[in-house]
């Protein structure tokens, strides 16, 4: 029985790899996916309040994301799509994943309705936990955008990613501050791919600093506001910029799942 249980676990996991998505784009601009913080530093005890891990079985690190309200965290679609609700474990309060301040468990997950259509666009999604999340002086939301970023912003990405690409987890919270690249400036580095469009916005500090595996669906925060969530990159740190689901334009998609007018009409 429990044997059975960690084999469907493996199973999973397994599956879910191979979907993960901090992206490798192959010369052709197709994406792959993956995600980490290489570079960065040691965030502070408390310094990402927002800050969760997303785990398919408790003490495995999947995914970062961020809480909004006391009953909904923001992630990346690809870290939930081929995910049951059950292997969806948010844990909340704590700068080391395998040591949560709280544990909750997906109730509902809403992934966006047109996730991945195009390829790599839409990847974004919404899970409401079952019960309350319950906020201390180290559990806190995260302010959805108010604007658009602006040119000059300091973005901050936090994350439990890995260092190297498939490296394991990092223990502890990394936190690493990236630039603001304009769209057209990013689609110009990245050849024009079309797995890039306005739902995206790119952040870049320079060669040897980035997003990596682990970190997909993490927060990017910009002056106290989401502003980003990890979507996919060049792994890991190979000198282009990574590229995030931009929040502001996902705005009323956001606000009509958590008000429960949602409909996917596909
Ligand atoms: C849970 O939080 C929501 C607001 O996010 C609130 O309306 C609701 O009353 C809370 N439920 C409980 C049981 O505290
Ligand atoms: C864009 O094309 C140039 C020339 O073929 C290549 O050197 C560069 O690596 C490409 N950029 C990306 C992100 O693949």
């Amino acid at each position: 029985m429990k044997l059975l249980h960690i084999c469907l676990i493996l199973a999973l996991l397994q599956q879910h790899s191979k979907a993960k998505r901090l992206l490798e784009m192959d010369v052709a601009g197709r994406a792959s996916i993956e995600g980490r913080i290489v570079g960065g530093q040691a965030a502070e005890i408390g310094y990402a309040k927002y800050q969760v891990s997303l785990q398919p079985v408790l003490g495995y690190h999947n995914c970062g994301g961020a809480i909004l309200n006391e009953q909904w965290i923001i992630t990346a679609g690809h870290c939930v799509v081929t995910f049951p609700p059950e292997f969806i474990v948010v844990v909340t309060g704590t700068n080391r994943y395998a040591e949560p301040g709280g544990v909750y468990y997906a109730e509902e997950v809403h992934v966006h309705c047109m996730y991945d259509k195009p390829y790599m666009h839409n990847d974004i999604a919404l899970v409401k936990v079952s019960k309350n999340i319950t906020f201390d002086e180290l559990t806190q939301p995260i302010a959805l955008p108010v604007g658009p970023v602006r040119e000059g912003a300091e973005i901050v990405l936090t994350g439990w990613g890995s260092e190297v690409p498939n490296g394991n987890a990092n223990e502890n919270l990394q936190k690493i501050s990236f630039g603001f690249v304009k769209l057209d400036e990013c689609l110009a580095i990245f050849n024009q791919t079309s797995s890039m469009g306005v739902g995206h916005i790119c952040t870049f500090s320079k060669e040897g600093e980035g997003s990596c595996h682990g970190d997909s669906g993490g927060p990017l925060v910009s002056n106290g506001y989401l502003v980003g969530v990890v979507n996919w990159g060049r792994p890991c740190a190979k000198g282009f910029p990574d590229v995030q689901a931009n929040v502001y334009y996902y705005l009323d998609w956001v606000r009509n799942v958590i008000s429960g007018n949602a409909k996917c009409t596909t």
